[in-house]
């Protein structure tokens, strides 16, 4: 009996943790997984299970019978069609070519020859374009020690060679790709995440019985209401453009609101009042934006004007996330009179080309920013509103380095008006 069968047959096993892990899990959300997929050392087979209720043709492969059994016998408690074998993940059977694998927790068992061998294996059984997800001991551990790196992802030293990362390169080079799902760290990622995620509220939602029916939500002139409320669920919207007092609520108190929209966002105002994304009730709102403001004529992707706002209850920024390309410009405010105000977190980390940015002139914004680059004209940034530990940041502030959920450095660069 190995190790592996040992823990199964005793029920010891540390990582059989009754349902799939939560870093692939939010891969798949997101839209990284993708057409056929192989589970590759699946063990009692939940994420195998989880992927295919969501609609995955899936193959769950693992070495250990036992584990392999009970992998069988929960597929046919939950009447979901799994192909679940028995077999060495370094000697696959003929099983076919897959769009994604997902490796949650084998790769690291692995000593180095077998590394080596691993990757030649998985770079034969995906299709071109395909790619893997790997979950797996981090190369270094910032905590040192051996200590997790970021809480919520299985992240310890591995000094084992080749490191996820040397294979990370030679899987590439071969035409495929291995995402580290330990954050969203690269470009290619946040723009795939972007994309995917629009097109899919887009092609499987029709906005149900909310009171919009896809289009742009703009009230135009004569508009019958200058407000509309959208409860839980997730929503699909072409832009946005809200005038003088015009306010869309996301209404979280029975669940999160989500909204993927494809061009732009504009906050209109004026002296006397500005457009309002307002999130009410305990939960999230949250935005995928694509941002294509040059189809509108827009000069930015989430323009706010004078006196607009996206707020929260009691400035709480962890309720509002606004999620964007590596290209994201944002611009807070117009003037100085009548301050726009943004609460939330905007996340665009710029990649390796990436020109993502934010001005702030004459507004304020109470959170955390995650893209390139942060200019601020007049107004300031309440700095880690998200995280509890406000620091105002103005444009005499010091430079800062900010690094939050392990993906990207801020530059902030304070200019003169
Ligand atoms: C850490 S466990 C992870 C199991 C499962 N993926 C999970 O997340 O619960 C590693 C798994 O890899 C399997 N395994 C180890 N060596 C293998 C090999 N050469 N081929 C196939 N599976 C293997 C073990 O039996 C075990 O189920």
């Amino acid at each position: 009996m190995t190790g592996f069968d040992a823990a199964y047959v005793h029920d010891t096993a540390p990582w059989d943790v009754g349902r799939p892990q939560a870093a692939i899990v939010r891969a798949a959300e997101t839209g990284l997984v993708r057409g056929r997929v192989l589970d590759i050392g699946c063990g009692t087979g939940e994420l195998s299970l989880y992927l295919a209720a969501r609609g995955h043709p899936v193959v769950g492969v693992d070495a250990e019978p036992t584990a392999v059994a009970r992998a069988r016998r929960k597929a046919t408690e939950r009447g979901l069609d799994v192909e679940f074998c028995v077999a060495d993940a370094l000697d696959p059977p003929e099983l076919g070519r897959f769009d994604t694998v997902v490796d949650s927790g084998l790769f690291h068992v692995f000593d180095d020859p077998d590394r080596e061998h691993y990757v030649e294996v998985i770079r034969s059984l995906l299709r071109p374009g395909g790619h893997a997800l790997v979950l797996c001991f981090a190369d270094t551990a910032s905590g040192g020690g051996g200590q997790p790196d970021v809480a919520g992802h299985i992240n310890y030293t591995d000094n084992c060679k080749p490191s996820i990362s040397d294979c990370q390169d030679r899987i590439q080079a071969a035409g495929a790709t291995v995402n580290k799902i330990n954050g969203i760290d690269t470009m290619h990622n946040i723009n795939l995440l972007i994309s995917t995620k629009v097109d899919d509220v887009r092609t499987d939602n029709d906005n149900g019985a909310a009171a919009i029916t896809g289009g742009g939500l703009d009230f135009g002139a004569n508009a019958p209401s200058d407000e509309v409320t959208l409860t839980n669920g997730t929503y699909y919207l072409e832009n946005i453009d809200l005038d003088d007092d015009e306010k869309l609520i996301l209404d979280t108190s029975s669940g999160d609101v989500t909204l993927a929209v494809e061009g732009g966002i504009r906050l209109e105002g004026s002296g006397s009042g500005g457009g309002t994304i307002e999130v009410q009730g305990d939960g999230s709102g949250n935005i995928y934006l694509h941002g294509e403001d040059a189809r509108y004529g827009w000069s930015d992707d989430l323009q706010m004007e004078e006196n607009s706002g996206v707020l929260t209850p009691n400035d709480n920024a962890t309720q509002f996330k606004l999620y964007g390309p590596d290209d994201l410009s944002v611009s807070v405010g117009a003037g100085t009179s009548n301050l726009a105000k943004f609460v939330g977190v905007l996340f665009s980390p710029p990649g390796r080309s990436g020109s993502a940015r934010v001005d702030i002139d004459g507004g304020e914004v109470y959170g955390g920013i995650l893209t390139g680059t942060t200019t601020i004209d007049s107004g300031s940034i309440h700095y880690d509103e998200a995280l509890r530990n406000t620091q105002v940041i103005s444009r005499d502030s010091k430079v800062v380095r900010v690094t939050y959920l392990h993906v990207t450095i801020n530059r902030i660069e304070a200019s003169s008006g």
